[in-house]
């Protein structure tokens, strides 16, 4: 991210976020900005590092796939925390970062964007973005984890690919023409990333329920949730205080705790 210089992004944030950061390093290009920062010593709990790049070499999403990541075109951007309160809850933690990403991109002055369970964030009904949440393996009491985002800024028209589960590629510049400015957008999705992973910490999913539930792109659609077990089919009803997806379904309502989801409409009665 050439436009983006480490210096003035962190003195760009909030003193209460700033102080929470340790390091905060600004690559031209590096393989990926998460397993950088799964390759550096975990932050101390209650502290984080970033890292953020123009162009990633091997950017990773989520189900081992690839993530495009070309020079210019998008937001890379990795935190590092360290949970005061070990946890085994990286499933909901994902979902406590999509809403503050949200926020981040809502600061950015862009209406109408949705999140996906579990980690898709949709604009226009395009994927607009990824959360890609992983375990830090040296920590010894597995509390430390890396929050990685991927937001496209411009595709340069490259938005007709198609995605799993959503249907399309979206960028920033479908909602803001001039695109958002890198640094503002860095700014904001550090600011309100860190800021979340702190209320997350000490009081769980729970203040985050209500606000992903508002921003829900597949409540209410009929949908099958794809997984190693087989295809579960039902209506997306909202996620529960866990994260669970909750899928309405003849026989009751079923917690889906992994799976893709893709909308089938006109497929159920
Ligand atoms: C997904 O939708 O599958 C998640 C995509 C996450 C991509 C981001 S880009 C910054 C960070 N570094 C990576 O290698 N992946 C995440």
């Amino acid at each position: 991210m050439d436009q983006v210089e480490a210096g003035q992004l962190k003195r760009r944030l909030a003193s209460q976020a700033q102080s929470r950061f340790d390091v905060i390093d600004v690559f031209p290009e590096i393989g990926s900005t998460n397993s950088y920062l799964l390759g550096m010593p975990p932050p101390q709990p209650g502290r984080a590092n970033a890292a953020l790049a123009d162009r990633q070499t091997a950017g990773r999403g989520r189900l081992n796939n690839r993530w495009h990541s070309p020079p210019g075109s998008g937001l890379y951007l990795s935190v590092a925390y360290t949970l005061a309160k070990p946890s085994d809850r990286l499933p909901s933690l994902t979902l406590a970062a999509g809403v503050a990403i949200l926020q981040a991109i809502e600061d950015m002055g862009v209406r109408g964007a949705m999140l996906k369970w579990p980690n898709d964030i949709v604009l226009n009904n395009g994927k607009l973005g990824g959360i890609l949440t992983e375990l830090q393996p040296a920590s010894t009491d597995m509390s430390t984890v890396i929050v990685g985002t991927g937001l496209n800024i411009d595709m340069r028209g490259e938005t007709d690919d198609i995605v799993a589960g959503i249907g399309r590629v979206a960028d920033f510049r479908e909602a803001l023409p001039e695109g958002p400015d890198p640094l503002e957008l860095a700014v904001a999705v550090l600011g309100r990333l860190i800021d979340a992973l702190v209320v997350f910490d000490h009081e769980g999913l729970a203040p985050f329920v209500e606000r992903w539930c508002n921003r829900d792109w597949l409540a209410n659609r009929a949908v099958r949730v794809a997984s190693n077990t087989g295809d579960r089919f039902g209506v997306a009803a909202g996620i529960d205080e866990e994260g669970a997806l909750l899928l309405r379904q003849d026989s009751g309502m079923e917690r889906i705790i992994s799976g893709t989801v893709v909308p089938v409409e006109g497929e159920l009665q």
